[in-house]
């Protein structure tokens, strides 16, 4: 048996032991040191629907989804092109959860071009490219959650997370209304990444979250880079937190 199996073997065993493995999770196998989920639906959906998730989310979405607490919303900060929408619909469709999953995001990308400017050298707008992405979020979601459409704001977290505190009821992309207010069951954080937005969403998070809901921070891994790395050790020392896991991404359930 060579190192690689070793490893996995090893992985494993230690998730088993941390109580993340679940009969679902027969499907999971290891690879680059993660736990990756498999099935043929999210197999053929990474294919079509652009995105920038890490395989590993897909084990820390299945363990979290799984233990939703009943009724209250999950929101996800960040959807892009609606591949994480599309993958916590899935685990919500297998798992038979009923919670609503709110989509967040202004869709002005981080390190884009001034509005007005051009991407690179290539013929296309900076408002082209927005147009096109969130075009392909409609598309990807009314085609793959048409089952059960997530609502879907353009705002950015921190408006949203204002008018939540309001109980404001807002237009959504689909033209529906949505009440907005009360607990959350899980907050998807992958907006802004960088610290002051990241530690906000948290925080927004944190006062909303009932307990045993989730909170899971892409790019959070160790060494990503990025700043949202900083909120991570900061939440490792927060009561309020139980941490979970890290997949490589940090999954933490709300605890008080
Ligand atoms: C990394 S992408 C999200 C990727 C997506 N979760 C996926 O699975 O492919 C980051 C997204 O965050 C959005 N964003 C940037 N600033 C934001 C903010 N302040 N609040 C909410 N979303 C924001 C961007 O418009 C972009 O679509």
């Amino acid at each position: 048996m060579d190192l690689r199996h070793l490893t996995a073997r090893a992985l494993r065993r230690a998730s088993l032991a941390a109580g993340g493995i679940t009969p679902l999770d027969k499907a999971a196998n290891i690879v680059d040191s993660r736990v990756v989920w498999r099935d043929g639906f999210t197999s053929w959906l990474t294919m079509a629907n652009a995105g920038m998730m890490d395989p590993g989310n897909l084990h820390c979405f299945n363990h979290a989804v799984e233990r939703l607490p009943a009724g209250a919303p999950v929101v996800e900060i960040g959807a892009f092109c609606g591949l994480s929408t599309n993958l916590l619909g899935h685990f919500k469709r297998l798992h038979g959860k009923r919670n609503r999953l709110i989509s967040v995001d202004p869709w002005m990308f981080e390190g884009a071009p001034e509005a007005a400017g051009m991407l690179g050298q290539g013929p296309v707008s900076f408002g082209e490219y927005r147009d096109h992405v969130m075009d392909s979020y409609r598309r990807n979601v009314r085609l793959f959650s048409k089952d059960d459409l997530p609502a879907a704001v353009e705002l950015t977290s921190d408006a949203f997370f204002a008018a939540w505190d309001r109980g404001e009821t807002v237009t959504d992309l689909w033209g529906q209304a949505l009440k907005l207010g009360g607990g959350l069951s899980m907050v998807f954080v992958d907006g802004n990444h960088s610290y002051p937005f990241a530690r906000r969403d948290v925080d927004n998070a944190a006062r909303n979250l009932v307990v045993g809901g989730w909170l899971f921070l892409d790019d959070s891994g160790d060494g990503s880079g990025w700043e949202v790395t900083r909120v991570v050790d900061e939440l490792r020392r927060d009561p309020r937190f139980r941490h979970v896991m890290a997949n490589p991404n940090h999954l933490f359930e709300k605890v008080a």
